[in-house]
């Protein structure tokens, strides 16, 4: 049975940057209160011109580059967003696009902020499987565009921003190890986002109630993340047979300081063992578990053969941890070139285009 291992990461965040002081001028809240409260000093937001496929597609080249695999060899692509670009067609399809991954499935995975565990379990499950050999996730988001921005219990936690890995078959042991992956619908109504979809289409009362914003109950949210992110990492453990002595680095999602503080006194871990970078980033929910593993490898914190737990929590209500042995890049025979490939990406694109309208003439003759 193949191994799957991570074999690339990329990030991309938008430019701008709105610090609590900024923020201090458009609600009633101050700087001290949301760095005691959160540990967040400051987030990205998209411009008009960003979304979550841009931002997703530009994670992906990066971490293809990491990986030396080029789009056309992927296989599979799992985006994972809570703030998806339409219903349908699948975020996913587009970044395919983007990237003119031309052999490659694509689709979108809704599991909130856990969503990043989960894609990358499924696609190391589809990799174990023998079913296929590499595999693109990406966590994307462009919350800004869900925030209200009068509502200061929301507006202060959340950031955008997209993380990508790749992940491949190799005969060699290591990779994914062990994945738990839960959830408790009981608390749906605790985080969501009510209007939009199917159960409340769009209609003039649902924009006047601010229907179309998170909502979000802190602090039933809070005492359950402080609960299940220290239990599911104990789990994960067990599951792989290892202890936290065994771990070099645990990676959060990045939502709260003080619920990852609450974490490493649950596991009875020093705080020096978690990746913490929501002081900058905010709460990018899929986006936040890559963007943080990125961070953590250029700084030297995760290194080839180390064993790491991501852990998260989410909307739904979701939450799961997974152990990987940290493989680096597998020896591939070819550089990629990223401002290259983007460019053949839109090529292989626009030559698709081409080709579906010529079948189409083609067919419709025949029919
Ligand atoms: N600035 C100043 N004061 C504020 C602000 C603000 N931005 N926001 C709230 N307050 C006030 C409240 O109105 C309240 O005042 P009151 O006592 O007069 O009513 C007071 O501060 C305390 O409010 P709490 O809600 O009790 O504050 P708490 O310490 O719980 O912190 C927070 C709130 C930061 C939202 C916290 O509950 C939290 O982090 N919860 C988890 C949120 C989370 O992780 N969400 C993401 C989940 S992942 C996903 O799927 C998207």
């Amino acid at each position: 049975m193949p191994y799957a291992h991570i074999t690339g990461w990329g990030m991309s965040v938008p430019e701008p940057v709105l610090t609590n002081d900024d923020l201090a001028k458009i609600v009633d809240t101050n700087d001290a209160w949301i760095r005691e409260r959160t540990g967040i000093r400051e987030r990205h937001i998209a411009r008009a011109s960003d979304f979550p496929s841009t931002l997703g597609t530009d994670a992906a080249l990066k971490a293809l580059s990491v990986a030396n695999l080029r789009a056309t060899d992927l296989d599979l692509i799992i985006c994972t967003t809570s703030t998806p670009e339409h219903l349908f067609p699948a975020t996913a399809c587009l970044i395919q696009d983007q990237l003119g991954a031309s052999k490659a499935g694509a689709f979108d995975l809704l599991a909130a902020c856990t969503g990043f565990i989960y894609a990358v379990n499924m696609a190391a499950q589809s990799i174990r499987s023998g079913a296929i050999k590499s595999a693109l996730v990406i966590g994307t988001e462009t919350l800004s565009r869900f925030v209200n921005w009068e509502d200061r219990n929301t507006c202060i936690l959340f950031g955008d921003g997209a993380g990508a890995f790749v992940l491949q078959a190799s005969d060699q042991p290591g990779g994914v190890l062990a994945t738990v992956m839960r959830s408790d619908g009981s608390g749906s109504n605790l985080l969501t986002l009510p209007a939009g979809g199917s159960r409340h289409p769009a209609t003039e009362a649902t924009i006047r109630e601010g229907q179309h914003y998170i909502f979000m109950d802190g602090r039933e949210v809070f005492r359950f993340a402080t609960r299940v992110m220290a239990s599911s990492t104990e789990e994960v453990l067990k599951l792989a047979g290892l202890t936290k002595d065994d771990i070099s680095v645990i990676i959060p999602h990045q939502a709260n300081s003080r619920i990852i503080d609450a974490a490493a006194r649950g596991l009875k871990l020093p705080i020096e063992r978690f990746v913490v970078n929501v002081d900058r980033y905010g709460n990018t929910s899929t986006a936040s578990i890559p963007i943080a593993t990125v961070e953590a490898v250029e700084k030297g914190r995760v290194k080839a053969g180390e064993k790491v737990v991501f852990v998260g929590f989410g909307a739904g209500l979701t939450w799961g941890a997974l152990v990987a042995e940290w493989t680096g890049p597998l020896p591939t025979p070819r550089k990629v070139n990223v401002g290259r490939d983007r460019l053949w990406g839109r090529i292989r694109s626009i030559l698709h285009r081409i080709e579906r309208f010529l079948e189409g003439i083609i067919w419709g003759r025949r029919a």
